[in-house]
């Protein structure tokens, strides 16, 4: 009775919840392409390729701002890592899948897919609303006729809304997230010091010294590559500069926090003064971002104890709480056949 799965598809990393074990697994959303089209790798193995493989090998995320991007290879690599890493067996599963809100049914649908269109006899294949489940992952109840405000700051997505009722009142899904953050340090190191460095370093600094405070004070030594001479260079980076190059993804952040709490009808805006903002994804981890938010908002801020896996977990609670199972529902039931 208990072989049931919970995927989370990220756009940077793809999270399983088995419920036999309880255990989450967790693997960069990445593939590694030869000869046009074959899969040379897929997850952590081939993120360790990006920014690193040669012409022949090329590296990309098959989940781009939340959707499907790339059907079959995300398709091939979700089923080798619930064979490989997961040891699943999916013969008679109940499967649930996490999707954005804010997409189309058609995007929607692809999600549902993943498992409908194999010849896999799952016994059941459902979608639940990632908000819902980031929600119950995060430990509330949300069946309460209470409000309650979920920012999930993934990758490449950030999603906001705002539950009731087991619902969502408002949602809204924007373009960007940790990624953004990494793409922006690049940029201004380049512009400051004349510094290319890669992606992953930019991720580092950020994971590493990040911070939304602007007077944070640590240091990391990284390598890049001075445009000037051309020859790869070791320099020491403080957080200020970190947070220089982050501050303004961060504003933009808050500032659609805020829009949308404008839309909030005031009486659900009531109770999320009162609870106070919960934030979550991978993105939450940025050092001080909580109480940034709040700085701009007026407003409390929970900080989720391991954002990237909120949405798992609560799949979970879809999955295990009967209380929770009508969160899980069919596509054949909504549109399509
Ligand atoms: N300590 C940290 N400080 C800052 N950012 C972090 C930290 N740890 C992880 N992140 C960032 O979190 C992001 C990944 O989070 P998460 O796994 O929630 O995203 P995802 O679910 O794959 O993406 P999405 O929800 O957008 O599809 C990455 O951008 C990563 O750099
Ligand atoms: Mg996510």
């Amino acid at each position: 009775m208990n072989n049931g799965y919970g995927i989370d598809l990220g756009t940077g990393n793809l999270k399983i919840y088995s419920l036999a074990s309880g255990e989450v697994t967790n693997e960069k959303n990445t593939i590694a392409i030869i000869n046009k089209n074959e899969m040379y790798a897929y997850g952590d193995a081939a993120y360790s390729m990006y920014e690193k493989a040669p012409e022949t090998i090329s590296v990309s995320f098959p989940i781009i701002n939340g959707v499907i991007a790339d059907f079959d290879n995300m398709q091939s690599m979700l089923l080798e890592v619930l064979d490989n890493k997961v040891g699943a067996r999916l013969k008679g599963a109940d499967i649930v899948l996490a999707v954005p809100t804010d997409i189309t049914e058609v995007e929607k649908k692809a999600f549902y897919d993943m498992f409908a269109k194999t010849k896999i006899k799952a016994r059941s294949i459902n979608l639940c609303e990632k908000p819902l489940a980031d929600a119950l992952g995060l430990g509330l109840d949300v069946t309460e006729p209470t409000g309650v405000m979920v920012v999930d700051i993934g990758a490449d997505t950030t999603e906001i809304s705002v539950i009731s009722l087991g619902g969502l009142v408002l949602s809204e899904l924007l373009p960007y997230g940790g990624n953004k953050l990494d793409e922006s340090i690049v940029t201004y190191m380049k512009r400051k010091f004349n510094l290319l460095i890669g992606m992953k370093t930019a991720k580092s600094l950020k994971e590493g010294i990040g911070s939304a405070f602007s007077e944070s004070n640590e240091s990391m030594t990284i390598v890049g590559r001075d445009v000037v001479s051309g020859l790869p260079i070791e320099m020491e980076i403080g957080s200020k500069i970190v947070y220089e190059g982050m501050k303004d993804d961060l504003k933009n952040i808050c500032t659609s926090i805020k829009m949308l709490l404008e839309k909030v009808p005031p009486e659900l805006a009531k109770d999320i003064v009162k609870s106070g903002i919960y934030l979550t994804g991978g993105g939450s981890k940025v050092k001080d971002f909580a109480d940034y938010i709040t700085n701009l908002t007026n407003i409390k801020v929970n900080v989720a104890e391991n954002g990237e896996e909120t949405v798992v977990r609560g799949l979970g609670r879809v999955l295990n709480d009967d209380k929770y199972r009508r969160f899980g529902y069919s596509m054949k039931s909504r549109i399509f056949s």
